[in-house]
């Protein structure tokens, strides 16, 4: 892209059990576009700060997303794979970007407005700036390409603004120094030292709902434990979850349109179109004037095979915590030297003294 070399980054955050919706969202992408592109993975501890997890929990959940990772197919010997609080050059990014970002930018992401809810005025300051952080992840690496889902395309935005911004504001030293790398900015031909990061949308983003409301994300925080699939369970719970999703009483539709107004059904169908590898369509075509009593149990079929295996190798993965602890101390100290090598620079661009 525009003379950077291609790099893929991506981060999840160590916040709760990862479920159904993360694996179908996020790093079963992670997997496919190893194959394609250089790749780093990174469990973004300091992100979930904002939400002021119990420490304890903070590791735990730290080492369980690592082992998602592994146990689903990404190659941490191929890929970089570590958490963020390693790579101190994250945080230190992070505030140059700070003094980048606009308040009225940051006041716009719509994600900062729904976690902060109606107390806006008790919500941290970390919530706030959670973008640049963001964005800094991304930056640090020069990272060209960023698979997520819809509710971060905003958050891409930002960072594409903030390189922008910082190309701009420092053209300049940029090419003084000749740091920039040629590229399109509009239709204007610029050296920038930031590349303009895209979203990376490859394959069927389904939207995984909850299996108690249709209408609902499957979420972590949901206090039924049958609205989700967990990563982590076994094949028994998967079967039970699935024979127990909440649906109607009319059998599937024969066309997709059927399924409008019907979120349980369109999200069962959108559940075993992604597990299955195929699209709505072909379910329907299938399954199309079934009953659930028939299409259900070939959906836990399929969820069975496909993601009890990897919770198996999780749980082999997670019994040796020491194992985990070395891919992310390796993985830390492979990005570090990237990360210190854009930071040299850009303390240069910004006039920082250093060695
Ligand atoms: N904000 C992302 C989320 O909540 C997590 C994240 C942090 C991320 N840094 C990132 C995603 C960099 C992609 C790239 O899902």
């Amino acid at each position: 892209m525009n003379g950077f070399n291609p790099l893929v980054f991506s981060g999840v955050q160590p916040t709760g059990n990862l479920h159904l919706g993360n694996y179908l969202g996020a790093i079963r992408k992670f997997v496919a576009l190893q194959d394609s592109y250089d790749c780093i993975y990174c469990v973004v501890d300091l992100h979930a700060l904002t939400i002021a997890p119990d420490p304890v929990e903070l590791m735990r959940a730290t080492r369980e997303v690592t082992a998602a990772f592994i146990a689903a197919g990404i190659d941490p010997k191929k890929n970089i794979v570590f958490n963020q609080s390693r790579v101190k050059q994250h945080a230190e990014l992070a505030w140059v970007f700070n003094c980048v970002a606009r308040m009225g930018w940051l006041s716009r992401m719509t994600q900062f407005k729904e976690k902060a809810g109606k107390d806006r005025e008790n919500a941290s300051a970390g919530l706030f700036v959670y973008p640049s952080l963001m964005a800094a992840d991304i930056l640090v690496y020069r990272a060209t390409h960023v698979p997520v889902g819809d509710d971060q395309k905003q958050h891409l935005e930002l960072t594409r603004d903030i390189a922008q911004k910082f190309n701009n504001d420092h053209s300049t030293r940029i090419a003084d120094l000749g740091a920039g790398v040629e590229m399109m900015m509009g239709d204007e031909k610029v050296n920038g030292f930031f590349p303009l990061t895209e979203p990376l949308i490859e394959g069927p983003a389904p939207r995984v709902m909850s299996l108690r409301d249709g209408q609902k994300k499957m979420s972590k925080s949901d206090p039924s434990d049958l609205s989700r699939i967990n990563l982590t369970d076994d094949a028994d719970s998967i079967s039970k979850k699935i024979r127990k999703a909440k649906t109607d009483p009319a059998p599937l539709p024969s066309e997709l349109d059927g399924l409008k107004e019907r979120p349980e059904a369109e999200n069962l169908v959108g559940i075993y179109a992604a597990l299955a590898d195929t699209t709505k369509e072909k379910v329907i075509a299938d399954f199309g004037g079934q009953q659930f009593s028939v299409f259900k149990p070939a959906l836990a079929d399929l969820a069975v095979e496909k993601l009890a295996p990897i919770a198996a190798e999780m749980r082999r993965i997670s019994a040796d915590p020491g194992y985990i602890d070395g891919v992310l101390r390796e993985g830390g100290e492979r990005a570090e030297i990237q990360a210190e090598a854009t930071m040299k620079t850009v303390r240069e661009i910004i006039g920082l003294l250093g060695d």
